[in-house]
């Protein structure tokens, strides 16, 4: 897989040679190249932002730095990936999803965000996903590449040595992972549960999958309850 990211912050990106993404380079699983956006203005002060039609706090990414970096990169057939506070949620099933494509082009926004034609254009060439990893805003869309990428990169084939641990994982069977123990079984008054000392591997089956709907119904249940989130997007939809 290729992965380009395009900032204003380079630097930012730099722990995308350590841990996973770092081994996944070593092992040739993926190539990864950052570039600053500013080496596509032709200004003397590399402008990448101008105030918004229409009035408004903040700034706006002027679309030609964009434009150019697209088409210097020749981003026809990958899928950009822009981060935004406004795009779709990030979830494991998208996660999974963007892990079978070839090349990922990441565009890294700031300020107010991208001038919305540098989206509509670029849909003619590659297919867009605005994405975004929760519902808080951070300062630029770095941060959001960074957890997509170390989210994306993990489930590569021959990436993890245990594939096991993929599959046991939050997330992956819809319900938040079940509370796990390790030695000692007691430690400062704390006993771990029976249950996980018994060597019965049904009733362990048993025990965990009743642990992970118990903190699902309790952290996240809108996990359980999809259709309920999703009947009131549709009276959204309806009006
Ligand atoms: N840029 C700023 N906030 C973001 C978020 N929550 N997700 C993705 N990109 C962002």
């Amino acid at each position: 897989m290729r992965l380009d990211y395009l900032t204003i912050f380079p630097d930012y990106l730099a722990p995308l040679g350590l841990s996973l993404p770092g081994k996944a380079q070593e092992r040739g699983l993926i190539e990864v190249h950052v570039h600053d956006l500013r080496q596509w203005t032709d200004d003397r002060h590399h402008t990448v932002d101008d105030t918004p039609y229409g009035g408004g706090a903040g700034m706006v990414m002027k679309p030609e730095p964009w434009g150019e970096a697209f088409d210097v990169l020749a981003i026809d057939g990958a899928t950009l990936v822009v981060t935004t506070p406004s795009g779709e949620p990030f979830t494991q099933a998208l996660a999974r999803d963007l892990a079978t494509r070839e090349r990922l082009v990441f565009a890294c926004g700031r300020y107010e965000g991208i001038d919305q034609r540098v989206l509509d254009h670029a849909a003619g060439r590659a297919e867009v996903r605005e994405v975004s990893i929760g519902d808080y805003v951070l300062n630029g869309g770095e941060v959001a590449a960074l957890a997509i990428t170390e989210a994306v990169v993990r489930l590569l084939p021959g990436f993890m040595g245990n594939a096991e641990s993929l599959t046991e994982e939050s997330h992956e069977d819809g319900l938040l992972e079940y509370p796990v123990y390790t030695k000692p079984a007691s430690w400062r008054g704390l006993d771990v549960p029976d249950v996980l000392l018994s060597g019965d591997h049904g009733r362990i089956s048993a025990w965990r999958r009743d642990q992970a709907e118990r903190r699902t119904t309790e952290r996240r249940p809108d996990l359980l309850h999809p259709s309920r989130a999703d009947s009131e997007w549709d009276v959204v939809a309806a009006t």
